[in-house]
């Protein structure tokens, strides 16, 4: 999909991945919903985009709200006058002291952030975006979701249902031209991981980083280019920092895609 003149919605937009990610397809063109639960943020992500010509509004919206959730999707209509791109973006780690020690509403807290709200989005956009004749979704799963998780178990869990429910929406994704991709990145400089290793370090606890961290850009890069692929359907891309790699939606054995 041409990212000119489209409109598109980042939730999580005012930090880290999200606000490199707004600010990307702002540049390239497109109107941005920038939402987030955090105000000052997206405002600040909506005034850095403003500041080099770009078109973008703020939606507070809790992402674990239905509610929210459809006043967000609906801004883009009311605004820029339809909905092209979503997305689902924002989430949370479980933090120190981790699982099983924290608190079972802090786990619970991060399910329903980074899996349950992405399939919320994901369903109410589809409903607009099939009148339309079709759209884009994009949902930030993370390598923790390929990969077992040593220190969040939790999060690798919700990780890990963003692309399961990615790839197993590929067969729908095409039939309904609506493609649904995610985006899986490695260690990515933002504020999430530097709360993480602080909170671990109060703790006590060990934490890694490796030798080279990703840049939130890098990760707008991945974003664009699922969006702007027109073959990829149900896909996961991998994003390393010594490159990128898609994982496509592999059908169960003795059945079809
Ligand atoms: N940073 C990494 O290393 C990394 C790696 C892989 C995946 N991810 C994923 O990337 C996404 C973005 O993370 P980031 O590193 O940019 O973190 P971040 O903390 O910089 O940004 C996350 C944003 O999400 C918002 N948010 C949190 N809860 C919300 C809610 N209930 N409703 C709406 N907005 C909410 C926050 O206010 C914040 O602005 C997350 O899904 C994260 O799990 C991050």
């Amino acid at each position: 999909m041409e990212i000119r003149g489209k409109a598109a919605v980042i939730t999580g937009g005012g930090s880290g991945i999200g606000r490199a990610v707004s600010e990307r397809l702002a540049s390239d063109g497109a109107s941005v919903v920038v939402a987030d639960v955090d105000s000052a943020g997206g405002a600040e992500t909506v005034k850095r985009i403003e500041s080099t010509g770009g078109h973008a509004v703020f939606a507070r919206a809790d992402v674990t709200s239905e509610q929210d959730t459809r006043r967000m999707l609906q801004t883009a209509v009311e605004q820029f006058g339809r909905l092209d791109i979503l997305h689902n973006n924002a989430g949370i780690g479980t933090g120190a002291p981790g699982y099983p020690l924290v608190e079972p509403e802090r786990w619970h807290l991060v399910i329903e952030i980074d899996l349950q709200a992405v399939i919320l989005g994901t369903g109410l956009a589809a409903s607009i975006m099939e009148k339309q004749g079709g759209g884009v979704i994009i949902n930030t799963a993370s390598m923790a979701g390929l990969y077992p998780h040593r220190q969040d178990a939790v999060y690798g869990a919700a990780k890990a249902g963003v692309v399961n429910f990615t790839h197993s929406l590929a067969v729908w994704s095409a039939e309904k031209n609506i493609r649904v991709n995610c985006v899986c990145p490695g260690i990515v400089d933002t504020p999430l991981v530097r709360r993480g290793l602080e909170l671990a370090a109060q703790h006590g606890l060990k934490s890694w980083m490796p030798a080279k961290i990703i840049q939130p850009e890098e990760i707008a890069d991945a974003v664009v280019m699922l969006i702007r692929d027109d073959s990829l359907f149900g896909c996961a891309l991998e994003v390393r920092p010594t490159g990128r790699h898609v994982v496509d939606p592999r059908p169960a054995p003795g059945t079809k895609r």
